[in-house]
């Protein structure tokens, strides 16, 4: 016997059915509600609405547990690589051999960008925001594929996914290079994607140009665990923007704009400018960790807390390992680490942060492996947004084939009651 819930309103008795996932979560299906009842659920922020079924990611916040297709992140983390993640997202199975290869083949066929793309890019200051310039480029992506991608039509679907997966590392790496004014580079063909990435991002003139492989390899791995967790700010922004039928790039731009916030991807940033105050202030590790707890102080320990994580996030723990294994084997001693690691301890420690259920995310020691990787701060957001990517249009891919209807969240209204308007000399 399925379980209902039972709203009584008004002396009158309505029932719900619990809809249960494949992984024992449950919620109540309240979509007739209005209908039967003239009420709306209120709930700011979203806490406690869900606003599809999908069997995208898994994430269990109080148990700190994350899923994608149900491989849990430690094992896709260790054993796979950034393209097969973005297949297994993109299409719900691992590929075999043939499969991967197909997709890889096509991102290489897709990897270059139109020759009015560098113009527009070429318009930003030096000085602007990668994230912003990130957002428009991909935006203008829109303009040089007018097409409407047809969702029922699988073929037209892997050419529209490939294209954006192909062209967004070297959107991504030119946003870097306009802040350097570093001249444009180009994809290299013989490359992996990673391995392109990196070279798109960091090559010099030099013909005998090499990225290291211990950057190519972090890289990948923290790409792998930033490539998709259900639906937060900017999945959502991205589905909300797709329901109502724009087009596959400007759904994406617009998770971009969504991500760059501080209080979402922009916290990486926010948290290395954080630590490094910290470092610059003499270290007082007790002090930012009382002005965290100030409620008369905005601040907010950056890198701490999660709307769904109520214990460790699983990717903190694997990047913050991964962080020692590259400082070590780049050689690098960064005292900026011993200041995280120094934070964490406190915090962890302190009742306001216990009792909050407030742990380190997947943005305290993500910055400080790119920061050694010589990525500048104002780049990481970008690098989430290229992890995310694959994310965001598994989102958008299922949406659109589940044939959601438009996202359109209702409101009570508390403004003025009627009044009449008044002419300019009455006011
Ligand atoms: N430092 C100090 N206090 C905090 C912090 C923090 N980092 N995070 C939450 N709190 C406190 C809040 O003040 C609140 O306290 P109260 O109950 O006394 O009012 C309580 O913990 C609950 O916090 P909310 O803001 O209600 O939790 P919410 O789920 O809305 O926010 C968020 C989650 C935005 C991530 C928040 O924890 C935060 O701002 N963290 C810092 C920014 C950050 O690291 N963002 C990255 C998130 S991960 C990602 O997007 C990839």
């Amino acid at each position: 016997m399925s379980e209902t819930v039972k709203i009584i309103y008004q002396g009158k008795e309505y029932e719900y059915p619990v809809i249960e996932g494949t992984m024992g979560d449950k919620g109540i299906d309240i979509s007739s509600l209005r209908l039967d009842s003239g009420l709306i659920t209120l709930d700011p922020g979203y806490k406690n609405t869900g606003s599809t079924l999908s069997k995208i990611t898994y994430l269990d916040g109080e148990q700190g547990k994350l899923m994608y297709r149900g491989y849990p992140i430690e094992q896709l983390a260790e054993k796979s690589s950034f393209v097969e993640v973005q297949y297994l997202l993109l299409y719900g199975e691992l590929p075999t051999e043939v499969e991967l290869e197909k997709f890889k083949a096509s991102l290489k066929d897709y990897s270059f960008v139109n020759d009015r793309v560098r113009k527009i890019l070429n318009g930003f200051p030096s000085t602007a925001h990668p994230m912003g310039v990130l957002a428009s480029l991909t935006g203008s992506l829109t303009a040089f594929n007018p097409k409407v991608v047809d969702v029922a039509h699988a073929a037209d679907m892997f050419h529209a996914v490939t294209r954006l997966l192909a062209k967004f590392p070297i959107l991504s790496a030119w946003t870097y290079r306009l802040s350097k004014e570093l001249p444009i580079s180009e994809s290299d063909p013989s490359l992996g994607y990673v391995e392109n990435f990196c070279q798109l991002m960091f090559s010099n003139q030099k013909k005998d140009f090499k990225v290291n492989p211990v950057i190519v390899d972090a890289i990948d791995k923290l790409l792998i665990l930033h490539a998709d967790h259900e639906q937060n700010c900017s999945a959502s922004t991205v589905r909300l923007v797709g329901s109502s039928h724009a087009g596959l790039f400007t759904s994406i731009s617009a998770g971009i704009s969504a991500l760059w916030g501080a209080r979402h991807g922009g916290a990486n940033q926010a948290v290395i400018e954080m630590l490094e105050t910290i470092k610059t202030g003499g270290g007082r590790l007790q002090k930012w960790v009382d002005k965290a707890k100030d409620k008369d102080d905005e601040f907010r320990l950056m890198g701490f807390g999660h709307r769904v994580y109520k214990n460790m996030d699983p990717r903190a723990k694997i990047i913050k390992k991964a962080a020692d294994d590259v400082l070590e084997q780049l050689g690098i001693d960064d005292e900026v680490l011993d200041i995280a690691l120094g934070l964490e301890e406190v915090a962890l420690k302190d009742e306001y942060f216990i009792e909050r259920k407030l742990y380190p995310n997947v943005d305290f020691y993500s910055g400080i492996i790119y920061r050694a990787l010589g990525i500048p701060k104002e780049m990481f957001t970008v690098m989430f947004a290229l992890g995310r990517l694959p994310g965001w249009i598994a989102q958008w891919k299922e949406m659109r084939q589940t044939d959601q209807p438009i996202g359109r969240p209702r409101q009570i209204y508390t403004g003025a009651t009627t009044r009449d308007y008044l002419p300019m000399s009455e006011r």
